[in-house]
């Protein structure tokens, strides 16, 4: 096999998972490890969950798969009726099944709103600088992450990107507060003298893989009045943020921020299958209906959209989190999180420490007071996989940042555990770093 973003040649095995239960993974050596990375941050519940097998195990003797072109599904629809219920100000839901592909979906739904509406010029995109929508073209060229995506950045198609307050980087001479200003005033700038953005598009609450920069309050909302003021459709990406992940089930209430276009995916089933979600205004869907030679219908579709498994599994997780008001226990549980703020920050690899809901990031730097980071150069992710492994957890960075992704439903009991297990896995590994 070839594993996602690896050097391959570094690693000369992998360890192999042959069975998880609840907030644990087992290797075929025996070897547990509880799971601080949430199955790529998509799990909810944990691993097993019995009312999630057992939606899936019925729904497969039933129909396992049935496609969306000419046809429709029991569970797909009902799948659509509760995420519609779930989004304020969404009317339609188009299903691909991952997230880069939802977001895929968002672009040219956005792109082509103008179109059929009759307004040619409005063709670009514009965005937040290390934001990131996937892995795919289109999700290359919004998300661009240059570490990442900088060998292609030739075939990308441009997009117009503005800077993000990010706390703990704020340029010379500025404050925070002023820092957020300025960045939004950019963008009001450019709305105001450029007629062809079509679209602006930015993960909702918080860019995740750029590093967990938690957006401050008000910020979201405010590009969302930019938006209207200068006629832009806004599109929100909470693949990693919604359901749950900072705190809220839809992000964009939090943040209140009614989108036109928003995109779910991970968590929506638990974090079990495959699936993900675009969700439209109404007035986006009725620009898409006319004639059938107006041409005006969104060619899109994958193989598995609208998959009833997936969808069957997503039902059961959406009424779990209802009876088991997940939502209000993440609320408290969150907090768990900030009684290691300091137990990090006096570590002498940590410079910053990044929070939200169920999310942390935790940056490291080889100078505190000049805060420079890590040398890039290192493999950071194996060295602090094997040391997170030797500590008995399982861990992943991005770039120079731990994440702390763990499934929602974790016990407050097994989050202290993960916690205290990362400040003695980055003990552990510092002298090595710096
Ligand atoms: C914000 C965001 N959007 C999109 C994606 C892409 O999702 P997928 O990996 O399912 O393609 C991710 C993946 O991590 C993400 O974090």
């Amino acid at each position: 096999m070839w594993h996602p973003n690896t050097q391959m040649s570094e690693w000369t095995s992998f360890d192999k998972i042959v069975k998880a239960r609840g907030m644990w993974l087992t290797t075929s050596d025996g070897i547990h490890l509880l799971d601080g990375v949430g199955s790529m941050w998509c799990n909810v519940w944990g691993h097993s969950k019995p009312e999630l097998l057992k939606a899936f195990t019925e729904q497969t003797r039933k129909l396992q798969h049935s496609s969306m072109f000419n046809l429709t599904n029991e569970p797909a629809e009902k799948l659509a009726k509760n995420l519609i219920k779930l989004s304020p100000g969404m009317h339609r839901v188009f299903y691909s099944d991952n997230g880069s592909s939802a977001m895929e979906v968002a672009f040219k739904i956005g792109l082509q709103y103008w179109k059929n509406i009759g307004e040619k010029k409005k063709t670009k995109i514009a965005t937040l600088k290390n934001g990131y929508h996937g892995d795919t073209f289109g999700s290359m060229s919004v998300g661009y992450v240059p570490e990442f995506f900088g060998k292609f950045k030739n075939q990308l198609f441009p997009t117009i990107r503005f800077p993000v307050p990010n706390m703990y980087r704020i340029p010379k001479g500025h404050n925070f507060v002023d820092y957020q200003n300025f960045c939004l005033d950019k963008i009001e700038q450019e709305f105001s003298k450029n007629d062809k953005i079509a679209l602006f598009v930015c993960e909702s609450g918080a860019q995740v893989a750029g590093g967990v920069i938690i957006f401050p309050k008000g910020f979201q909302s405010k590009i969302r009045k930019l938006c209207k003021k200068y006629n832009i459709l806004l599109a929100l990406d909470e693949i990693a943020t919604g359901f749950g992940r900072l705190g809220s089930m839809v992000e964009y209430t939090e943040q209140k921020s009614i989108p036109d276009i928003v995109s779910y995916g991970k968590m929506m089933t638990g974090g079990y299958l495959t699936m993900a979600a675009t969700l439209t205004s109404k007035k986006i869907y009725d620009s898409f209906l006319g004639e059938f030679n107006d041409s005006k219908h969104l060619f899109h579709g994958h193989t598995f959209t609208g998959n009833p498994t997936s969808a069957a599994v997503a039902n059961e997780n959406l009424s779990l989190y209802q009876k088991n008001k997940l939502i209000d226990k993440i609320k408290k549980k969150s907090k768990v999180f900030e009684k290691y703020y300091a137990k990090f920050l006096e570590l002498k690899l940590v410079g910053d420490v990044r929070h939200k809901g169920m999310l942390m990031g935790i940056e490291l730097v080889k100078n505190k007071k000049n805060k420079i980071p890590i040398d890039p150069k290192l493999s950071i992710n194996k060295i602090f996989y094997e040391a997170g492994k030797k500590h008995g957890i399982y861990l992943r960075t991005l770039g120079n940042i731990i994440m702390v992704v763990p499934p929602l439903a974790i016990s407050e009991k097994e989050l202290n555990l993960l916690l205290n297990k990362t400040v003695s896995t980055i003990k552990s590994v510092q002298n090595k770093l710096q």
